[in-house]
């Protein structure tokens, strides 16, 4: 239950108060009770003392005590008490509230302890119930008659009458001390509102704050212990803040640095769920639903990675670093690497890192086939030299007839040597960007017939129907000329060399917006459509055998690309086998 600081003040205070009050009351009232008796007891002693003398002159004046219940009757009267005159033996002689009929049946008195103790000490005194009247009495007893008493005189006083005097008294002192209690549990109530006020402030500022609220800040500035509190409060609040503020900053920074790397980061907490999950590495997995506080498994499909966490949490090992292997969509590779993070010796979380090798292992894959296919395609032109001339050593180079001809094969493949050789060193050249391009307006026309010009012999031997469909008003185009007769002469080479007898070659061009595009159209072998996308890659040939009967290295269409390239146009191919193919390029114009 919830007590607030003001009651809980006023409450103990409170008690104090009651308890001090109350020891002050029973105090006081024993005090006034003791202080009444005794001065009680002096009145009725010395009342005693003149009533003796009273009583001892009738004793002398008179006949003895004949009359002693009318002297009685006459004390009391005055005085306003019981006045009883005893004699020495205990005879009733006179009472101031007996009448002459009863005196004489009263019993005998000698046995009343205030009589005994008067008559042995002088003086005696006795609080009792008294049958005779029924009242409660304080008794009060003094022998009379000399040395050898003759009697004893003896006073009584209701003690209602003693308690007349003390209620009154009592209860001044019972109201002022309640007046006092009430006072000063009002002042304590205030006195804990006025003290607790600034505190519950304070505690709401300090709720507010445990709740993000850092806009309202105490208002107390006295210079005491409070004051002190509220001073502390505000300078918390502000380290707060600004603690705040910069992890917030941290956070974003972070935030930045994870979104924008290409490589996938993943943390796991120390149950192994995931606490964070940046972009690329969601792109990775094809992840579109919120990962935070999910199980991996819930959301990446891959053995290997879920492998590498449970082993980490299970503290086989502390690092990992795998090659794994992606299937969705094609078939990637990505380096993973992988760090438990401990605390006191256990496990509290990892974070991996995923590096995505595809294109590093794709270059490493290109760049073994290009050696290879590189030695096997010097290898056939050198060891048919190797061949031939060897069998002119050993005495062909006598023979005329098959000396001309084996010359003329070592000739030939000197010659696909050197094309090969060239080739290779164009493409390197290209390739490492240290081709020098020299870019000026070229017309178009006059490039598409020197080429045809150099082809002429082949064409014509093989009967084809060469067509140009180029006009002069065609705008010139922004181009190196050595290169882009290299260019056309490639395409249409492969055009004249994959067309049969009697086939057709066309050279159309036609402007495009910022741009010339040229088709190169036959009705050759055509090309398969899963052989189309990697026809422009070195050394790919549809069919080998062909196209090495032609003097081809497979080199001519990646040339043609590259050039292209870096021309800034573009490169594209339609064909069907058996109907024919049409090589398209553009070139950007002046
Ligand atoms: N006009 C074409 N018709 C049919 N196939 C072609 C044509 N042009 C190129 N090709 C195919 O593309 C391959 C690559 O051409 P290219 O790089 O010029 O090599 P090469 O001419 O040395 O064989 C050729 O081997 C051939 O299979
Ligand atoms: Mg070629």
């Amino acid at each position: 239950m919830r007590v607030n600081l003001p009651w809980k003040l006023t409450a103990v205070f409170g008690s104090a108060v009651v308890i001090g009050l109350l020891v002050g009351f029973v105090y006081l009232s024993f005090q006034l009770k003791t202080y009444l008796d005794s001065n009680l007891k002096a009145s009725l002693r010395r009342e005693l003392t003149l009533g003796r003398d009273l009583v001892e002159s009738h004793l002398k004046d008179r006949e003895g005590l004949a009359d002693a219940d009318g002297l009685a009757d006459d004390m009391g009267k005055v005085l306003g008490l019981r006045v009883t005159i005893i004699a020495r033996d205990g005879k009733v002689l006179g009472d101031s509230e007996l009448n002459a009929e009863r005196l004489r049946t009263v019993e005998n008195h000698a046995d009343r302890p205030e009589v005994l103790a008067a008559l042995k000490q002088g003086f005696g005194e006795s609080r009792r119930f008294s049958y005779t009247i029924k009242k409660y009495l304080l008794y009060a007893a003094i022998p009379f008659g000399g040395q050898n008493p003759a009697g004893i005189l003896r006073f009584a006083i209701p003690l209602t009458e003693v308690d007349h005097f003390e209620g009154p008294f009592q209860k001044v002192l019972f109201f002022s001390l309640v007046l006092v209690l009430l006072l000063s549990l009002g002042v304590t109530f205030s006195l804990a509102v006025f003290v607790s006020r600034p505190l519950r402030e304070m505690a709401d500022i300090a709720q507010g704050m445990a709740k993000g609220d850092f806009s309202k800040k105490p208002s107390v500035v006295s210079k005491d212990e409070v004051g002190d509190l509220s001073r502390a409060i505000t300078y918390m609040s502000d380290e707060i803040q600004s603690m705040i503020t910069s992890l917030r900053h941290e956070g974003e920074k972070l935030d930045a640095v994870l979104s924008s790397m290409s490589e996938g980061v993943m943390v796991v907490n120390e149950q192994g769920e995931i606490l964070l999950m940046n972009p690329s590495l969601r792109k990775t997995f094809f992840i579109d639903t919120h990962t935070e506080g999910r199980r991996p498994a819930e959301v990446i499909r891959n053995t290997a990675v879920l492998d590498i966490l449970s082993r980490l949490h299970s503290g086989q090992s502390v690092v990992a670093s795998e090659e794994i292997v992606l299937l969705t969509p094609e078939e990637r590779m990505c380096q993973v690497n992988a760090v438990a993070m401990m605390r006191s010796g256990k496990f509290d979380g990892a974070v991996l890192v995923f590096h995505d090798i595809s294109q590093i292992r794709r270059l490493e894959k290109v760049r073994q086939d290009f050696v290879a296919n590189v030695s096997h395609e010097l290898r056939t032109p050198v060891a048919s030299i190797k061949g031939y001339a060897e069998a002119l050593l050993d005495g062909a180079i006598d023979d005329r007839q098959n000396a001309r001809e084996f010359i003329g094969i070592i000739h030939d493949n000197s010659d696909r040597l050197a094309g090969l050789i060239n080739d290779l060193l164009d493409l390197a050249k290209i390739e490492s960007g240290k081709m020098q391009m020299v870019l000026m307006p070229v017309a178009l026309l006059p490039v598409v017939k020197r080429c045809l010009g150099i082809l002429e012999k082949t064409s014509a031997k093989k009967m084809l129907n060469i067509t140009v469909d180029i006009t002069d008003s065609l705008p010139r185009v922004n181009a190196d000329e050595s290169r882009l007769v290299q260019v056309l002469l490639n395409l249409i080479d492969n055009a004249v060399k994959y067309t049969p007898q009697g086939g057709r070659v066309s050279v159309r061009a036609e402007p495009q917006e910022r741009m010339i595009r040229v088709d190169i159209e036959d009705t050759g072998v055509g090309i398969p459509e899963n052989d189309l996308p990697r026809i422009f890659e070195r050394f790919y040939r549809v069919d080998k055998a062909r196209s090495r009967e032609f003097g081809g290295t497979g080199l001519g269409l990646s040339i043609v690309k590259h050039i292209i390239h870096a021309h800034g146009g573009e490169v594209f191919v339609s064909s069907v086998v058996g109907k024919g193919s049409i090589f398209s390029i553009t070139i950007p114009t002046v």
